[in-house]
Order: structure tokens, then sequence, then C-alpha cells
């Protein structure tokens, strides 16, 4: 197991998503986990699994980039080989993203390029979708927009409600989240300008599990 290989996540709330990268055992080191908001569950799952925490709360702080500054200040000091947002609900700063291209992930809950920002379940409900399904992507500079490393996708139910279509996507968050940090601590992974190569080899797409 590779623990040199030093993570640190983002969150704001339950910190599912943070759970599934603990309980995968994943050749890397979770050095910190970063709440924007005090006292989230997501924070106490860190403290459960000795993972030392900080609560950055950006209502505090005058501006997006003064937040960012020291959110940048913190991480800085882990010296982390990639950053995981994980449901951190904060619009991250040009010159943040800039800072850590390439070392910085995001898990959004649609197949990217569709349905970008926020209420994607119910935009794909309204919208009919047939399919749906939840985008692990390197961040840049454009909301939702990076190169897409994975992809889970899977069929929207003449049943689904918004909550049985996010329980179900966030099920699969957890199996492909974990497997594409795996890839990425393992060395498989590589971003040069805005491509993505894996095993050396540049990735025309995503690679998509579909769980039909
Ligand atoms: C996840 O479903 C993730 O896709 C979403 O927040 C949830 C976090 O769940 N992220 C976004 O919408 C980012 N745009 P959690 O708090 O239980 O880990």
């Amino acid at each position: 197991m590779n623990t040199n290989y030093r993570i640190v996540v983002l969150l704001s709330g339950l910190g599912t998503t943070l759970q599934s990268i603990i309980d995968s055992q994943l050749p890397a080191t979770i050095s910190a986990v970063i709440s924007n908001k005090a006292n989230v569950l997501g924070l106490k799952r860190a403290e459960d699994a000795n993972i030392p925490t900080h609560t950055l709360e950006h209502a505090i702080y005058a501006s997006r980039e003064e937040f960012d500054q020291q959110l940048q200040k913190l991480i800085d000091t882990y010296q982390p080989h990639l950053i995981v947002l994980a449901g951190f609900m904060r619009i991250l700063s040009e010159p943040f993203v800039k800072q850590y291209y390439g070392k910085l992930i995001n898990v959004h809950p649609s197949l990217l390029p569709k349905y970008k920002g926020m209420h994607t379940h119910q935009r794909v409900i309204d919208d009919g979708e047939p399919l749906h399904g939840s985008s692990v992507h390197f961040v840049n500079t454009e909301l939702d927009s990076g190169p897409v490393i994975l992809q889970a996708r899977l069929p929207v139910l003449s049943s689904d409600s918004v909550e049985s279509l996010e329980m179900r996507i966030k099920t699969k968050e957890h199996l492909i989240y974990p497997t594409a940090i795996s890839w990425l601590a393992e060395g498989r992974i590589e971003l040069k300008g805005d491509e993505i190569y894996m095993d050396d080899k540049n990735m025309s797409g995503p690679v998509v599990m579909d769980y039909m």
C-alpha cells in the first residue's frame, strides 16, 4: 500500500462520500478532512477514523478569495498529492483552481456535460431523461466542466422520486469515486493540458460503468 500518496478531502455535510473513501482502504493516506461548516457529520466520520479535521467557516471571511487563500494555506500544510471534493458545496475561485489544476477532483451527480449545477435529479426527472448518473472529473475554472475521468450510468425508473434517484446515484458514486482515486494514487491517470491519459494512452472520453 502506497501510504505516501496523500489526500486532503473537502466537504460540507453528511460525508457519505468520505465514508466510502475511508471504507475502500485505498493505496493512500487521507491526511486531513476540511469542512466549511461546523459540526457536520462528515467531520465526525473523519474523527472516528482518526483523521485530522479542520473547520474553516466561509461565513467569517469577507470575500470568496480571502476564504480560498486561507483554505489553500491550510491544504498546503499537508502537501497533498490530491485534493478531493466530497460534497463540498462552495464555488472555488479561479486562482485556487488554477493552483491545483490536475490535482483537484470532484464528483458531480449527473452525466456531465449534461446537468451542470444544482438540483440535477429533479431536472433529470422533469426532462424525462431515460438515463442519469454521476461523474468524477478534474476541476477547472468553469462550473462542473473539467475533464471527466469516470462515470456511473443508470436508468431512471418511472417510479423514481428525487430521493430514490439520489440514493441510487450515491450508491454508485461510492464505487466510482474510490476507484478513480485509486487510479490516481497508482499513477495510472495523468492530465496533460485538458486531456486525460490512462496507462499512457489518451482517453478519448470517460470510462463509463453501466449499472442497467
Ligand atoms: C454527492 O452526491 C455529490 O455528488 C454531491 O454532493 C453529494 C455529497 O454527499 N456533489 C455535488 O453536488 C457537487 N456539485 P455527502 O455529503 O453524503 O458526501
